[in-house]
């Protein structure tokens, strides 16, 4: 399994320096940054669109993913591939035709992945397995940072592993939620190789640099 990758969730981020914030997680050493793309609808919360991580896509090279907590992602998936993000991830539960979706996504010219609430199963995988570049497995329920990770999701994560495996294709396993030092081994050794973290690394008390170190440390 490729070596584990870091992803910071910008969603509890000081929004009056987006930009600067989206700089010193970069320089603290994470890999990608995840933007939590959420409508009031879909999810309860309500955050930011296109235009703001537009905004954000001069101040670093590294992949901007965008997080489709919406109701209806067809509707914007343009936006966000033009706004900067190399990989677009929707929720299974919003895409009654995903397999149209994905083809969607990768005609747009980005990534295409798909995440799955924690009661939502992986039964539709095996039928888009050759749209999909992504699979995203919450590991809390969406709308929100700062919850706790639910643990019962590794079997989920591993359950991923193994149709990934078996289908012989690229295709990155995430988790998302509740992920620190003390929840990020176990959702490794389950089989994801993206780790994407938001309170753990911008509430740490030493900051944003040792969070990193701290995760990087319990993942090597
Ligand atoms: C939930 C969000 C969060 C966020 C990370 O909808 O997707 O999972 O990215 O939040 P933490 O790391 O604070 O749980």
């Amino acid at each position: 399994m490729p070596h584990p990758q870091i992803v910071a969730s910008v969603l509890g981020a000081d929004y009056s320096r987006l930009g600067g914030e989206v700089l010193d997680l970069v320089a603290a050493g994470v890999d990608r940054i995840q933007w939590d793309v959420m409508d009031g609808h879909f999810v309860p919360n309500l955050t930011f669109g296109a235009d703001v991580i537009a905004a954000c896509r001069s101040y670093t090279e590294v992949p901007f993913e965008a997080h489709l907590m919406v109701a209806d992602p067809d509707a914007v998936l343009s936006d966000f591939v033009e706004a900067g993000c190399e990989t677009i991830i929707v929720h299974v539960e919003t895409c009654p035709h995903l397999h149209r979706t994905l083809s969607r996504i990768r005609e747009l010219g980005a990534r295409a992945g798909v995440a799955v609430n924690p009661a939502s199963s992986l039964e539709f995988v095996p039928y888009v397995l050759e749209q999909l570049d992504h699979l995203l497995i919450m590991t809390v329920n969406p709308g929100f940072g700062g919850q706790d990770y639910i643990g019962a999701m590794e079997a989920k994560v591993s359950q991923a592993r193994g149709l990934v495996r078996d289908s012989g294709r690229a295709i990155r396993i995430e988790v998302d939620g509740g992920i620190s030092v003390d929840t990020a081994a176990a959702a490794r050794t389950s089989g994801a190789e993206l780790l994407v973290a938001g309170s753990a690394l911008l509430t740490h008390p030493a900051g944003k640099r040792a969070a990193v170190e701290d995760l990087q440390r319990v993942l090597a």
